[in-house]
This record gives structure tokens, sequence and C-alpha cells, in this order.
């Protein structure tokens, strides 16, 4: 191969950051790759829309099968959100060959497993990094840079828009309304704001994670879910006299009996390293039978910091095809029973 051609499904938030990125560090990954990596068309939804993209307005289209079924396109990014129509993109892309990155967080959460199983079958790569917690590689670290251990439990501040609010509402007394606007401008929140504020968003993030941590099939049902609405007003102010701040904290951990997942508010002592992740910051910490306390952090919503994952995927995807050892990844066997009583 002496070029990789990249389709890309989506030009939003996260799409344009990654043609930015793409764009901005051409020469880089042409050095790291060996071979140049462009980007051959890109799915757009409506034409008549003012774009800040650099990109030659001639790769855009509005029909997904001329992307899909372009020979010459090696790995498809879908970035265009929703479920089913990206799902069905992701499917047809496997089913063609090609490599798919995603940071469909929603499908990925619902079909995942299914969708690995495919890949697998197609001799393809899924990569999925920017699915959880933005610009972090949380996915890699829990395949590859934790595989040795044995991880008894997670914990997370997995979503940017809810760390945000709480942090605004605290530090500048905004007031929820506010924050949440603000969120939605800077392009954190999702298209319905809900999935963020009810939880749900942290909880498909807490899927695909638990899935990592402890080789199982975690489902969106499994998860215990408490969104923002069960902080009551005083609540904040209460935390804040003892010593504790109020975060929307995902957590799962493994008991004799099983696997247990929730997403809810909680006190978090001040003392607490969760308790300092601020803003649309997100932080995942981990705690493993041989390595401890490990904590990793970083920017968790926003077109650039979630682009990086994506082109790091796109970099892995590359590297498969050239060394033509895709669709190689093992994934892991079940071994964990999920604790399906959560909600009850
Ligand atoms: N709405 C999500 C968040 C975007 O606020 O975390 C990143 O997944």
């Amino acid at each position: 191969k002496n070029e990789i051609s990249i389709g890309l499904l989506g030009l939003g938030t996260v799409g344009s950051g990654v043609a930015t990125i793409l764009q901005q560090h051409q020469q880089d990954l042409h050095h790291k790759l060996g071979v140049p990596v462009s980007i051959k068309k890109v799915l757009i939804k409506n034409e008549n829309k003012e774009r800040f993209s650099t990109l030659d307005p001639s790769v855009f289209t509005t029909n997904a099968q001329e992307i899909l079924n372009d020979p010459s396109i090696d790995i498809i990014v879908e970035v265009m959100g929703g479920i089913e129509e990206a799902k069905q993109a992701i499917e047809h892309a496997l089913r063609a060959g090609k490599q798919v990155v995603t940071a469909n967080k929603d499908v990925m959460a619902e079909y995942g497993h299914e969708l690995l199983k495919l890949a697998d079958a197609k001799k393809c790569d899924l990569f999925y990094e920017a699915s959880v917690a933005g610009g972090i590689p949380i996915i890699r670290t829990l395949e590859d840079g934790l595989a040795s251990d044995r991880i008894s439990s997670l914990m997370g501040i997995v979503n940017g828009t809810t760390n945000f609010i709480l942090t605004k509402m605290k530090q500048e007394n905004m007031s929820y309304e506010v924050a949440l606007a603000e969120a939605t401008r800077l392009g954190y929140a999702e298209a319905d704001p809900s999935a963020d504020v009810d939880g749900v968003d942290a909880a498909r993030k807490m899927v695909i994670l638990s899935s990592l941590a402890f080789s199982t099939e975690v489902h969106l049902s499994d998860v215990l879910v408490r969104g923002m609405k069960e902080i009551r007003d005083g609540d904040m102010d209460l935390a804040e006299g003892f010593g504790y701040t109020m975060k929307m904290v995902g957590s799962s951990k493994k008991n004799q009996d099983g696997i247990e997942v929730a997403v809810e508010p909680v006190f978090l002592a001040n003392s607490h390293l969760l308790a300092s992740v601020n803003n649309e910051f997100n932080a995942v910490y981990i705690y493993g039978d041989a390595v401890g306390e490990t904590m990793l952090y970083g920017p968790g919503a926003g077109s650039l910091p979630t682009a990086t994952s994506v082109v790091s995927d796109i970099i892995a995807a590359c590297r498969n095809l050239l060394l033509e050892v895709n669709g190689k990844r093992l994934h892991a066997a079940q071994h964990d029973r999920v604790i399906k009583s959560a909600n009850h």
C-alpha cells in the first residue's frame, strides 16, 4: 500500500476536529506511517450549511453509499452520531472489509459486542477510543496497558457536560440552565442533552468500560442510573459545608456475586482524587490487584480532544493495514457475571 484513504461519515463537532487534525498533522502522520493518509470523501447532511473546514468541497457528498461502496477507501470513520443509521454504516463497512473507527458510544454501548464479533469475522478492526472520555486513552489502557492485571473496581467522571454544570454551579454560582446552555454552546452536550443530565450518556460509557475492565458483556439495562434530577436544592451547599463535593460518578465494582455498575450523584470527600476534576474534564480511577490505584485524567468532550482519540485510532487502523494484521485483536472471553438487579 502506498497511500491510505479515509471516508469520513459526519462533519459535526468531532468530524470537523478530525479533519483539522488530519490536515494540520499531515506531515507527522506521513512520517510516522511512511505513507500519506488523506480524507477522500466526507458525508455531510446539509449541502447548504456554511462550513469552516478547509476541506475541498469536492470531497463532500450527502450519499453514504457513495463512500461505503468506494473500493479505494480503506478506513471508514463514523462520527455522525445517532444509533441505527450509524450502526448500519459500520456493519456495511465491516462487511465490505474496511477498517472502522467510531466515536459512537451509543452504538458501542448497545451493539458493541455484536459489531466487534462481526469485525473479527471479517478480519477487520473496529476501534472506538473516542467513545469514552474524549481525549483520554482509556480504552487502550484497559485493553492493553492494564491487560496483565485483575481490575477490582473502576470509578469515573465520564460525562463532561454534567461535570461542567456542577463545577459552574459550585464555583461561579451559575444557574443549572445557564451552565447547561454554556456546555451546549461549547460543544460538550449531546444533541439531546437529556442523555447527559439524566445520566444515560455516562451509563453507556460505563457499559463500555465495565465490559472491557471485567471481560464480560455489560448491557445498559444492567446499570443503575440516577440523573442530576436526584440532586435536591441545598445538596451542594450541604456537601460543601461538610468538606464534600457533589459529582456525577460512574462506578463499577466486582464483589463475590458479580459486577455492579451504577451512575449517580455522589458526595465525594474533597480529598478524593475525583473531587478536583472540574469543568468538562473527565477522569477514570482504576483499582487493580497488582497495580493498586491508578487514575487517568483529561478533557472528556469537545472537538479537538475527542478528535485526538479518533485520529489515534486511524493511526492504529493504518498500522494494522500496513502490517497486514488487521482483525487480529483478540476479544476477551466472558467470565464475570453482571448483577442484573441494580435498578430494583
Ligand atoms: N456529551 C458528552 C459529554 C460528550 O458531555 O461527556 C462526550 O462524550
